[in-house]
């Protein structure tokens, strides 16, 4: 044999062996059969109005339709019918997007990106059914309604103690300001979406690449009130969720947009992100946590983190960067799919994941399974199996 070939062959037992290490690191088809045995217990337990929330003291509490959770039931049960192929996977997932047609049954805040584009905007993307674009498009139009000029940003809560709130959660629903004005060609909507993106860019960030969760603006002239927390441990402290938003939020807007500073913004958060992860891929609830409750953990957090670490390794021009956004986004669902946090067959009334913080300083839904940690979840997985 001469030296080339025998080169050659070394090589790709080599990148093969990679590559089975790569699968092995991530029980993709495990997940799967586990995915589609919960969503069958948890579908089990809802009713013709109600979506799972979280699980607390043995029972599956459910939400009304109008919670701003209720898209991500919908969207898991799709993701597990992608990843399985499983008929009655997409009879699930049609069977729950359906719950969510009305969109003047929705939350009625920033949150309908969060309730439309797992439900609809995924049922749309896989059965091409015209009936989900009246959805999409009355959603699209609600969500661009809260935008104000002078302000130059979407209002995120309505009937607070603010004047105009925004948070950094806010990012996430531009998505559907993005997908909507390609499908119904409304440029305004792609416009409201980066004005909106910027403004917060601007405003919402600290020095390090850390940000706030809400800014409150005056409405009348655009200037800042305030900048501070709500669901985190201090104003001035990085609310895991809140950077996980951030992080996922300029990903998407850049790959919706090809606008540079979107991308610039996220490799920034990211490189707030890292050192903070290193040794707890999956982070607590809040990083600035003191020490008698730095312990909690945010799983939700983390399946945000690492979906966006994924798509982050996919856009970033730099090949070291992109590297180590992939090799996070694998240390932390590799995490997520050890003993702590993955659920077994039947337990948490059908929930994937446990641990997650959902608002510390209000007491609620702390150290719970909840939807949108399994949404994330499931969508890393997706983009694990996709890579
Ligand atoms: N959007 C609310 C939260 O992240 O808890």
């Amino acid at each position: 044999m001469n030296t080339k070939i025998l080169l050659s062959l070394l090589l790709g037992t080599a990148c093969l062996m990679a590559s089975c290490r790569n699968q092995e690191m991530i029980p993709v088809d495990e997940i799967s059969s586990l995915a589609v045995k919960q969503c069958t217990i948890m579908e089990q337990l809802l009713t013709e109005d109600t979506m799972p929330r979280n699980f607390q003291n043995g029972e599956l509490v459910r939400s009304d339709t109008h919670w701003w959770c209720s898209g991500f039931f919908p969207g898991v049960c799709w993701y597990t019918y992608k990843l399985s192929g499983e008929e009655a996977m997409k009879e699930m997932a049609l069977k729950e997007s359906a719950k969510l047609l009305d969109v003047s049954g929705l939350s009625g805040d920033h949150d309908l990106g969060f309730q439309v584009l797992p439900s609809s905007g995924e049922a749309y993307a896989e059965t091409g059914d015209t009936l989900y674009l009246k959805t999409i498009r009355a959603a699209a139009t609600e969500l661009a309604a809260r935008f104000s000029p002078v302000a130059g940003v979407m209002k995120s809560w309505n009937g607070h103690k603010f004047s105009f709130p925004v948070i950094i959660d806010n990012m996430m629903n531009l998505e559907l300001l993005t997908r909507a004005s390609k499908l119904f060609d409304v440029p305004e909507w792609k416009e409201i979406a980066i004005t909106h993106a910027r403004t917060t860019m601007r405003n919402h960030f600290r020095e390090d690449g850390s940000c706030y969760h809400l800014v409150d603006y005056n409405p009348e002239d655009g200037s800042i009130i305030r900048k501070q927390t709500v669901q985190g441990y201090a104003d001035e402290s990085a609310w895991a969720r809140g950077q996980a938003w951030a992080l996922y939020g300029f990903t998407m807007m850049y790959r919706e947009t090809q606008e540079e500073d979107f991308l610039q913004q996220a490799e920034k958060v990211a490189a707030f992100l890292l050192p903070r992860l290193e040794g707890r891929p999956v982070p607590p609830w809040d990083f600035d946590a003191p020490e008698e409750s730095i312990a909690q953990d945010d799983a939700s957090a983390g399946a945000v983190m690492s979906s966006a670490f994924f798509e982050l390794a996919t856009l970033t021009k730099d090949s070291a960067s992109a590297e180590r956004y992939k090799a996070q986004a694998v240390a932390t669902l590799k995490a997520l799919c050890g003993e702590k946090y993955l659920a077994k067959e039947g337990e948490v009334g059908g929930f994937l994941l446990k641990h997650s913080t959902g608002h510390y300083p209000a007491g609620k839904e702390v150290d719970v399974p909840l939807t949108y940690a399994d949404y994330y979840f499931i969508e890393a997985i997706w983009r694990y199996k996709n890579l």
